[in-house]
């Protein structure tokens, strides 16, 4: 997505070989129309996938994931990042590693948003080591729903995150693919 790589060259900043900082148009200050732009792009390659819902992960994936969902006019759920197991048998849980953070949370969805026969779009920020959207798709597939594709904004592919999701068979969409980050350069895959 052009818009998209023109940002990330003006505005990303590399802080270092695994973390590109894109607090000005997704992570902190949020461009709509950037979003929105993105939404259309996710409508475009996703749009005969059969898709009823359109999930994303709390907080950074719900803008690109709204307006996707609004594009498709499709729901929208987030999964909620709890600190602890809810023992009720109202939702699905699984635990995630973010290995950029280091720290492990209860990814939550609760069973009244999600059927069996339900195809799901999950949609994120960004794609790193793929814990996240691999513990979007145990919760889809713990429903007996589908996972029909996984939008990402931005994939490092460098890290190990695409191919996991690949060697899954998952559909993955990445409208910005990064090869390389160092101190003040980013490369995009050709
Ligand atoms: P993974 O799901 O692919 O394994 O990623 P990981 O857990 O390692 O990433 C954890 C958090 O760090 C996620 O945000 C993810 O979006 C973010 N992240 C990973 N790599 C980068 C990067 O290079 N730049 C930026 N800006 N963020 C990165 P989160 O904890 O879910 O936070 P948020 O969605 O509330 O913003």
């Amino acid at each position: 997505m052009k818009a998209l790589h023109k940002r990330i060259k003006e505005e990303g900043q590399a802080l270092s070989q695994n973390v590109l900082k894109v607090d000005s148009f997704l992570n902190h200050q949020v461009d709509p129309e950037l979003m929105y732009e993105m939404g259309t792009y996710f409508r475009d390659y996703f749009k005969n996938h059969g898709i009823t819902k359109v999930f994303t992960i709390e907080s950074s994936g719900i803008a690109p994931a709204v307006m996707t969902a609004m594009q498709m006019n499709l729901p929208m759920v987030t999964l909620k990042k709890k600190t602890s197991k809810i023992l009720n048998e109202d939702v699905y849980q699984t635990t995630v590693h973010s290995f950029t953070k280091s720290v492990d949370y209860e990814l939550t969805l609760s069973k009244k948003y999600i059927k069996a026969d339900d195809s799901i779009l999950i949609i994120d920020d960004f794609l790193a080591n793929g814990e996240a959207a691999l513990g979007a798709a145990r919760l889809v597939e713990a429903a007996g729903a589908k996972v029909a594709g996984i939008g990402i904004v931005i994939e490092k592919s460098f890290q190990p995150g695409r191919k996991a999701l690949d060697n899954k068979g998952y559909d993955v969409y990445s409208l910005a693919r990064i090869a390389k980050l160092e101190e003040g350069i980013v490369e995009f895959v050709e």
